[in-house]
């Protein structure tokens, strides 16, 4: 199975949140992709968070890393590096999908974020035919983000399903009203500041952020 794990924006909780979806199924052999890094400058490895969280039994992957925290193919012309190519990152998922179960993508920023010359991650699960989780904020504007995004992927014929991505400790009004009005089908809630805990503990408790639903989609 190929999921891509998609946003509403950039730093929404797609890396914490492919983290759990990777540990959700005992036995799974799981790969997580990370075509471009961006912000690498600045030390920014999703790569590197997704095997602190779920640990070392993940296999990761990155294809492209660019020092400016930027959309990829901006920051591919910035740096003058080449720009990632959908070809590459589709052979990229075909090898992993050799010998993993579950292979997650894990887009940067939003869905229609240049990643090269003329492709977003839409294109790519497009031409996947792969679900996608759309990560969503809590907070106030979610939906509007959120319905946007589905609109989108339900024009390509894309599944999709939303996460939120970081569900604060004390939620006040806006968050509870969210969370009911949200739309398009929620699958997961992760709690705010899993993303600091220790592997042990975050592979135990995540299946409880997910519907047992979702969790049966990926066996
Ligand atoms: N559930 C969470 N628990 C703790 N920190 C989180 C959580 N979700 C997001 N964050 C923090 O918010 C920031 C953005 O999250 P990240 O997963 O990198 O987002 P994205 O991958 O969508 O850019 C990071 O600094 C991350 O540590
Ligand atoms: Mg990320």
């Amino acid at each position: 199975m190929i999921l891509l794990v998609t946003g509403t924006d950039t730093g929404v909780g797609k890396t914490v949140v492919t983290a759990a979806v990777a540990v959700l199924t005992e036995g799974l052999r799981v790969a997580v992709l990370k075509p471009a890094q961006t912000g690498t400058a600045l030390g920014d490895d999703d790569a590197a968070t997704v095997r602190r969280l779920a640990g070392p039994g993940i296999t990761t992957r990155t294809l492209a890393r660019y020092p400016d925290p930027l959309a990829p193919l901006a920051a591919a012309r910035i740096s003058r590096l080449p720009a990632l190519t959908l070809d590459d990152t589709l052979a990229a998922v075909a090898s992993l999908g050799e010998d993993h179960d579950l292979v997650l993508i894990e887009g940067a920023g939003g869905l229609l974020v240049p990643m090269g010359h003329g492709w977003t991650v839409a294109d790519l699960a497009m031409q996947l035919d792969c679900p996608a989780l759309v990560v969503a904020r809590a907070g106030l504007g979610t939906i509007n983000h959120t319905a946007l995004t589905l609109e989108a992927l339900e024009r390509r014929r894309i599944e999709a399903y939303v996460a939120i991505g970081s569900w604060p400790a004390h939620p006040e009004l806006v968050h509870r009203t969210n969370v009911d009005d949200l739309p398009g089908l929620c699958v997961g809630v992760v709690p705010e500041g899993v993303g600091e805990w220790p592997h042990a503990r975050f592979r135990a408790r995540a299946a409880q952020w997910f519907t047992p639903e979702f969790r049966e989609l990926l066996d």
